[in-house]
Parts: structure tokens; sequence; C-alpha cells
């Protein structure tokens, strides 16, 4: 044997120690791209926010700051009932208005009297964000907070020095003595004709970053998270993650750029819906919850279509939250879990018009059924056509579809739909058709009978990545079966004249 045969088999049996080949490396992620807590905050999909304060118990939503603080008396507060309600219903993380425009303070602040300190509930000695921290810690959901900026009690408001100073020591308290804080969540509103002052808004982002690095920050122009735009918990049939947050100003923002959001954008800036389960913030006696149909209605509107829904469910003068809220929400868990809990994809197999490399096993279309960002279906490089079979033994019947993205990896679809062989003709026929998918997309339409069906994504900001795929039967939401179709070949322009006309 020759010295070059000789080194030729020995190079041989050296690359068969390991018998698998290299894999082929990722896709470059597309940017701008989430931060760690951006995708944290994302993947909860549900926060519930806690109006509670002076207000709840003077039957007001925008408090004056003049009431007595002995106003605020809770006889059975129970933050833990708080936390194991929004828990049991699927939220993951819990917002509570420390101090809400009246300038009260749910928790002893050392910067004013005007708090539970002066009031008679716990005889001065309660702290409200304590216990919420406390009961937040033993579930294991995350805390979040509100601090307005606007302050109709503190002396220092209109003085611009003094109130920034007055305000982020405020902060400070919030953010060093209740342990980890995962939102903090700001707000430009502010009454007419109130004194005008500026707020140093890049010091507060700066300094609450600093002092919680695992929290994100919301605003109407981010920088973590943007206010949706309305109230309604209703986001854009489009809506992309990425924004310019330059084009964005806080308490002055243009609700169709926020709903929608902007394929241009530089920013990675996902939107939050926010929305009382009541018609006021507040509880007030003689208002009643919204039904839990319509609770799953914004639930297709927001988290179905790439945002996070802050669902306010205020405590009542008591200091729980009311059995009729609680029904409501136990009720729009059940509707959820049972749609959602069986995705009849799974019984498919699953092909694709092309895979990365050619390797099934690490890009295939089958990673579609799985849950998780890590797996997802990638086409090769250069291709005209991007598209998921599902074929099946049995026809099924269904009428949601869902599609994720890998967002780890940015946002890349622009235009997608989905289409059903005809079992008596054989021909291809349209079900529904979207623009984004981002996180996750939800499209609803009336119900379809299929044995084969194909997810065609016609375009892109770069190659499509699917990371998951799920069709369901929604028994409940019936109402809004027929107007689907409408929906979602409504400009955005279209659904906030809609939106302004139903407020
Ligand atoms: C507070 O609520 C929790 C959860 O509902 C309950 O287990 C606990 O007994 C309540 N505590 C009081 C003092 O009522
Ligand atoms: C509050 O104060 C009253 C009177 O000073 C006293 O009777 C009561 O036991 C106190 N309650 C608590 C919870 O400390
Ligand atoms: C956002 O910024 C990008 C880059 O500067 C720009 O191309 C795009 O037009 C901006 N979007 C809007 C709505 O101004
Ligand atoms: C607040 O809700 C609880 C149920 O959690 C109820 O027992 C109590 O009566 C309610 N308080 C008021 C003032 O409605
Ligand atoms: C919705 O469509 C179904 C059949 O697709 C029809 O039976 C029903 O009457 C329609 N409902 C409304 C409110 O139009």
């Amino acid at each position: 044997m020759s010295l070059i045969t000789l080194l030729f088999f020995s190079t041989i049996s050296l690359f068969k120690i390991s018998n698998s080949s290299p894999l082929k490396p990722h896709p470059l992620p597309i940017l701008p791209l989430p931060t760690s807590q951006q995708l944290q905050w994302q993947l909860g999909s549900m926060a519930m926010f806690l109006h509670f304060g002076p207000n709840t118990f003077t039957n007001s939503e925008w408090g004056t700051g003049k009431v007595n603080p002995s106003v605020f008396n809770p006889t059975h507060l129970n933050a833990t009932q708080w936390v194991k309600i929004a828990k049991d219903s699927g939220f993951t993380r819990v917002i509570l208005t420390a101090k809400h425009h009246d300038g009260f303070c749910l928790w002893p602040s050392e910067f004013t009297d005007y708090s539970v300190k002066s009031s008679h509930w716990r005889n001065g000695t309660g702290d409200v964000l304590a216990e919420l921290a406390a009961a937040t810690a033993e579930a294991g959901i995350g805390l979040g907070l509100y601090l307005s900026p606007w302050d109709r009690h503190d002396l220092s408001y209109g003085k611009t020095l003094e109130y920034n100073e007055f305000y982020l020591s405020q902060m400070t308290e919030l953010l060093t003595k209740y342990g980890e804080i995962k939102e903090v969540w700001l707000d430009g509103a502010k009454g007419e004709g109130e004194k005008d002052m500026e707020y140093f808004f890049d010091t507060w982002f700066s300094l609450i970053h600093q002092l919680q690095p695992g929290a994100v920050i919301f605003s109407d122009a981010g920088p973590d998270v943007r206010w949706i735009g309305d109230e309604a918990g209703l986001a854009g049939s489009t809506c992309w993650s990425l924004f310019n947050r330059t084009n964005a100003k806080i308490g002055d923002t243009d609700p169709l750029y926020s709903q929608g959001g902007d394929r241009f954008g530089q920013d990675w800036v996902p939107a939050e819906c926010d929305v009382s389960i009541r018609p006021g913030w507040f509880w007030h006696a003689l208002e009643s919850p919204k039904p839990a149909v319509q609770l799953l209605d914004i639930y297709y509107n927001s988290v179905g279509r790439n945002c996070l829904f802050l669902l306010n469910v205020p405590p009542n003068s008591s200091g729980l939250i009311s059995e009729q809220d609680i029904k409501v929400l136990e009720k729009f868990r059940q509707m959820k879990n049972s749609i959602f809990a069986n995705n009849l994809a799974r019984k498919a197999v699953v092909s694709s018009s092309s895979i990365r490399g050619g390797q099934s096993l690490q890009f295939g279309g089958k990673n579609v059924l799985e849950e998780g960002l890590d797996k997802y279906w990638a086409p090769e490089e250069n291709q005209k056509e991007w598209e998921l079979y599902l074929e099946f033994q049995d026809s099924v019947s269904f009428n949601v579809l869902e599609v994720r993205e890998p967002i780890q990896m940015g946002q890349r679809v622009a235009s997608f739909y989905l289409e059903s062989r005809n079992i008596g003709s054989g021909k291809w026929e349209r079900v529904v058709s979207g623009t984004t998918v981002g996180n996750k997309r939800l499209l609803r339409f009336p119900k379809v009978k299929s044995r084969s069906l194909k997810l065609v994504v016609d375009k892109a900001r770069a190659d499509p990545l699917i990371s998951y795929l799920g069709i369901y039967m929604d028994k409940f939401s019936v109402s809004s079966k027929n107007t689907t179709k409408i929906t979602i070949t409504r400009t955005l322009q279209e659904e906030q004249q809609q939106h302004d006309s139903t407020k």
C-alpha cells in the first residue's frame, strides 16, 4: 500500500468517527430582532391589568388628587386571589396601577404622604405592592407596574426638574424594593389644560433598564413594547413588530401607525392591546363584565394578530375580584382551551415545496407540528414558491387557522393564503388569506372540510420560516364567522373608522 493510499484510508476512517453529517447552518436572522426580554414578553401572550386605588371607592375613573386618603379601605384585600385568578385563567403577568393620575400610592412611598400610609387600611401599615409581589413570586407569574406620569396631587407637578426628580425617586423605590419587575407601563394621559411640563423619558428609560434589566418598558413609542393605539384590544389585520420609534410620540400617537407597525421599521417594538373587561378601567358597582365570547374575539384580534392581550380586571371595593368577572374569565379559559387543545393538523402528513439544504430532519415541513420556536420549516434558498402541504387520511373539518413564525429570526411573512382541494372537483380553492404572521396569526372563516391543504407564502422580507401550523374547530365565536372574509380584506383605515363609530 502506497503512502498516498494509506493516507486516503486513514482520512476516510477519521471522518467515519462521526457517523452523522454536520448540520446545515441556520439561515441568517433578519434585522431588527427582539431582545430576550421582548421574546419572553411575547411568548407570555396575555397579561392582566389591575386598576385599583381611591377611584375604586369614589366611583370615578380620573381621581382629582384631592380625595381624603381615608376613602381607601378595602376590607378583604387579598392579592393571592387576584394572582390565582390571573394564573388559572392563563395570564402570565399582572400589572398594577401603583399610582394612577390622582397621585395616590398603593405602596408607602417615602416621598409623599398621599399613600396607603395615610389610609385606615391595615391601620396605615399596609403595602398593596408588597402583598402582590409576594403573591406573584409564590405563583411564579410576572409582576408589572404602572406609575402614572400625570400626578394631580403632588405640588411639584408642573415644575419640570422637581417633578422628574420626584417621579424617578418613586420609580426607584418601586424597582428596588419589590423583587423582579417584568414590565413598566407608561402613558402620556393628561387632562385638557393641565400644567405644561416636560417628562425626561430618556432618563426614565435608562434608569428603568439599569434597575430592572429583565423588564420591558411599555409606552406609545416603546422602547420595548408599543401601545396598539386604541383601548379596545384591537390590532391591525396587518401587524408588524417592526416600527420606527422616531415616528411615534408619547401622548400623541397615530393610531393607524401603531396598529399596523411598519414593514420598513428599524426597531423591534411589538404591540400590546389593552382593554378592560368592564366599561370602565376602575371597578364601579353598576357595571358588568363583557361576555366571555367577546373576550375570545379580542383574543383573536390581539394575540392572533401578533400582539399581547392586556386585559384589565379591576378589583372591587372589598379588595377582591368580583364573582361576575371570575365567571367570565373561567368561561373564556374553557372556550380557549377547548378550541386550541386539539390541533387537527397533527393528523396530517406534511411536506413542502423545498427544504433548506435538503435537510428534512433539521428544516422539514414536519417541524411545523412541533411546539416551540427552535424547530421550523425553512425552504431552500432562491425559490419561486414557498408552499407547505398537508395530506389527511380522513377529511377534517375546521374553521380556524394558526400560523407562527420563529420571531427570534426576525419577522418575515408579508402575505400568505390557505387553499383546500375540493373533495369533489379536485380543484384548489382559497380558504382564507392574510398578510403578516409574526409570533402568532389566527384567522377564522366558515367551516371547511378537506383532505388536502396548502399553505402558500407569497410575499416575505426574506425566505419565510414557519414554526407552527394549526387548524381548529371553534364552536363559540359564531358571530364573527360570516364576517371573516370581509375583515381580512378591509383596510386598517376602515377598521379604525368602525372602531371609532362603535365607541
Ligand atoms: C386569599 O385568596 C386565596 C386564593 O383564593 C385563598 O386561598 C386564601 O384563603 C385567601 N385568604 C384570605 C385571608 O381570605
Ligand atoms: C388598628 O388600630 C385599632 C385601634 O387603634 C386596633 O383596635 C386594631 O387592633 C388595629 N388593627 C390592626 C390590624 O393593627
Ligand atoms: C422607517 O424608517 C425607515 C428607515 O429610515 C424608512 O425607510 C421608512 O420609510 C420609515 N417609515 C416611515 C413610516 O416613515
Ligand atoms: C367583591 O368580590 C367578592 C367576590 O370575590 C364578593 O364577595 C364581594 O361581595 C365583592 N364586593 C363588592 C363591594 O361587591
Ligand atoms: C352565517 O353563515 C351560515 C352558513 O354559512 C348561515 O347559516 C348563517 O345564517 C349566517 N349567519 C349570519 C349572521 O349571517
